[in-house]
């Protein structure tokens, strides 16, 4: 058996696998089996009310999940996925509750990367083919974009409960994708990603609200200290980053910083200094992977110049928060 065929009969045993997706690496359960389900919040230590997107094989098992979906709705999925995008819909009455934390409503999402696309068809062979994922991260820190970071975070085998790490190489888009609520006649960006609401609303001929809560119950991924790494991060605006970088020194802090341009001197306090790349595409793929590498640099402080894109400086907003030991 391939690892592909063995991940889709360990989510049909029940068991938790971990997947890649373009965005970053999910932990993956039967969405039909609540027992797998709870799994997943005891490996995360994730709260029980934050709902889980179910990730499905195409469009056509849109309906097996959600109900009452838009005619503007259903165009979107057929523009967008496979892709970084999920759907907020009325829920089945069908899914358990777990899933959703207990609302009416549900998160959809194919994803575009060709093993998770695998798992998925080898999943509805076998089982329900909706698998509920989140990021394969430990609640509140940062997610993975390789199968490393998943493992590192969560273990694989034994007594992790995870039960596989399935490797599909490092995440292309690099953050988790745009979330987009249908459920009602508003749409609204509850969640930024690579994919733009200004670009879903080109498509539809009108432009989504976005969110401007930091705290719902009904995005917790929105809550505002997330993604976050074990050394304090603070984002600074353009071109304050040497008077960060001197204050920093004057207190005799060691600094990791994450900036578009070299480290004018070398210092002995400047424990790592990484170039952040000019695009906002390959700025995205690369954070996470940064980020992890700046936290384990034995710094006091990393200070990071704020970058010009919505989705980026959103994730970076809520690790400076979040961020401490
Ligand atoms: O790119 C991604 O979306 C990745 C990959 C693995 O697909 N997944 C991911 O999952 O980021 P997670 O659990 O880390 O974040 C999912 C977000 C959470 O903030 C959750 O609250 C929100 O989606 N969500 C899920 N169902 C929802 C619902 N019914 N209503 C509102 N928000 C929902
Ligand atoms: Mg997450």
């Amino acid at each position: 058996m391939n690892d592909v065929a063995k991940a889709a009969a360990l989510l049909r045993a029940g068991e938790l696998v971990a997947f890649p997706t373009e965005t970053v690496y999910g932990l993956g359960a039967d969405a039909r089996n609540p027992a797998a389900v709870a799994k997943i919040f005891a490996v995360k230590g994730r709260p029980a009310d934050h709902p889980l997107i179910v990730h499905i094989p195409d469009a056509s098992h849109l309906d097996r999940w959600a109900r009452d979906i838009s005619a503007a709705a259903r165009a979107v999925a057929a523009k967008f996925w496979p892709g970084p995008l999920t759907l907020i819909l009325k829920r089945h009455p069908d899914v358990p509750d777990c899933v959703t934390g207990g609302q009416d409503t549900i998160g959809l999402r194919v994803p575009n990367h060709p093993v998770a696309l695998a798992l998925l068809k080898a999943f509805a062979e076998l089982g329900s083919g909706g698998i509920a994922a989140p990021s394969a991260n430990k609640f509140g820190r940062i997610s993975p974009t390789t199968a490393q970071h998943v493992r590192d975070d969560l273990g694989e085998g034994g007594e992790s409960g995870v039960a596989l790490v399935l490797d599909g190489g490092p995440c292309q888009v690099g953050i988790e994708s745009t979330i987009l609520d249908m459920s009602d006649e508003r749409t609204t960006v509850l969640r930024p990603g690579m994919l733009s609401g200004f670009d879903i609303g080109l498509f539809l001929g009108r432009m989504p609200a976005e969110a401007v809560n930091t705290s719902s119950v009904k995005t917790p991924g929105s809550h505002l200290a997330h993604y976050a790494p074990r050394t304090p991060l603070l984002l600074v605006p353009d071109d304050t980053v040497a008077i960060a970088l001197r204050t920093s020194i004057g207190k005799r802090e060691r600094v990791a910083v994450l900036a578009p341009f070299p480290a004018p001197i070398e210092h002995p306090l400047i424990v790592a200094w990484h170039v952040a790349p000019a695009d906002a595409d390959t700025y995205a793929r690369e954070l996470y992977a940064t980020l992890r590498a700046l936290d384990a640099a034995g710094a006091d402080l990393i200070i990071v110049q704020r970058p010009p894109w919505p989705a980026a400086i959103d994730r970076l907003m809520r690790a400076s928060a979040g961020s401490g030991p």
